[in-house]
């Protein structure tokens, strides 16, 4: 019997919705595998453990968290009680980098059943990677002097390990895939760090000549991802620009809820980080209508680095299958909530 031991942080608002749905399809999926357990702790880290202890996670924290062969979270954050940045830094960001999960992994793909928000009906099926331990997400920098005077100072961080890091991650997924490699740049305007990021990307090219590679400026690849998203395979980007690309990623397949993303850590030193990319959606938390998908397509990703492929595609496929079938929640136009969403998908795969 294989053993996965997560550590799962619901974490805030729709968070706590979507999470224990997700661990019983999950539940369920080992089931049907017969040779899988999933075993978990649930830490409950979050806005209300801040309020009773001012603070996101214990001190120890960490040392409980990296015991676990992988996190899965659902998402943090409360800015009514408490400042998004403290929610965050003190919980997601700095997991982030705490435990060296340096590649962010986003698919992005017209799920059947979802009508995208693109006129065109065109499948599109790509992974963005994004470089996520430096880049334009630095601490370095401050402020000085005041009002008139006030200068803010924000420097980007780009080392040579880093950037190689993320190429290669990309290069190597894009062997696996349809063979094609775009990397997000702005060496226009960005004077320093995008034509460093150009070269480098160029060096590693030369060890996959079997890729097909592209270097597309951040704004015209922006509005490529809108005019033509059936053209890509697999994109490398730096944090920021990556960021801003998968929620125009997650916009295009039809809303965010459905968006999945996996936070690597690929020198096996820490657990890796699986988290959907929507955060914690206070205007609809208690009505019980989130939709569970986004989570439910991070836990194939989680399956996925597990070595579970089959049981991934299985959840997906069955996803896929509901949705046709106008097995929705409201954001996707359906009337289903949270919890009918997921008893009808476990029914369904109860069938399988
Ligand atoms: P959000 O993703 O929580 O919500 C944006 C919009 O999408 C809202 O209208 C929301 O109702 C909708 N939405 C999101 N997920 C949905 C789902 N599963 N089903 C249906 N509709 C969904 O982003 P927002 O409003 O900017 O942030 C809310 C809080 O979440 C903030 O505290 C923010 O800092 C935090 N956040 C946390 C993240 C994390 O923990 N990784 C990531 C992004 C935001
Ligand atoms: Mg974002």
């Amino acid at each position: 019997m294989n053993k996965i031991n997560l550590a799962v942080l619901p974490g805030d608002g729709i968070g706590k919705e979507v999470m224990p749905e997700s661990l019983r399809v999950l539940d369920l999926l080992a089931e049907i595998h017969g040779g899988l357990k999933i075993e978990r702790t649930i830490y409950p880290w979050n806005c209300d453990y801040y309020e009773e202890h001012g603070k996101m996670m214990p001190d120890n924290g960490y040392e409980q968290l990296r015991n676990h062969d992988a996190i899965f979270l659902g998402a943090m954050g409360d800015p009514s009680r408490v400042p998004d940045h403290i929610a965050l830094w003190g919980t997601v960001i700095n997991l982030r980098r705490e435990f060296e999960q340096v590649i962010n992994l986003r698919p992005v793909k017209s799920l059947k059943g979802v009508q995208s928000p693109l006129r065109s009906d065109k499948e599109f099926d790509f992974v963005v990677v994004r470089e996520n331990s430096e880049g334009e997400y630095s601490q370095v920098g401050g402020l000085i002097h005041q009002e008139a005077d006030e200068i803010a100072i924000q420097t980007n961080v780009f080392t040579r390990k880093g950037t190689e890091r993320a190429i290669n991650f990309a290069f190597e997924l894009a062997k696996t895939r349809n063979k094609k490699l775009t990397s997000a740049t702005k060496s226009n305007g960005l004077y320093h760090s995008m034509p460093f990021w150009n070269r480098v990307f160029e060096e590693e090219a030369k060890k996959y000549e079997d890729i097909q590679t592209e270097l597309i400026h951040i704004d015209a690849l922006s509005a490529f991802l809108v005019t033509k998203p059936q053209s890509f395979d697999v994109i490398v980007a730096s944090n920021l620009f990556g960021d801003i690309l998968t929620d125009l990623g997650a916009a295009i397949m039809g809303s965010i809820g459905i968006a999945p993303a996996a936070n690597l850590n690929i020198n096996g030193k820490y657990p890796s980080m699986f988290e959907p990319v929507h955060g914690s959606a206070p205007d609809i938390y208690g009505k019980n209508i989130a939709n569970p998908v986004g989570q439910l397509w991070t836990g194939k990703l989680l399956l996925e680095h597990f070595g579970y492929q089959e049981l991934g595609e299985l959840l997906l496929s069955t996803i896929e299958e509901l949705l046709v079938d106008g097995v929705k929640t409201p954001d996707l136009g359906g009337i289903y909530s949270t919890t009918k969403f997921t008893d009808a998908l476990l029914e369904r795969l109860a069938q399988k």
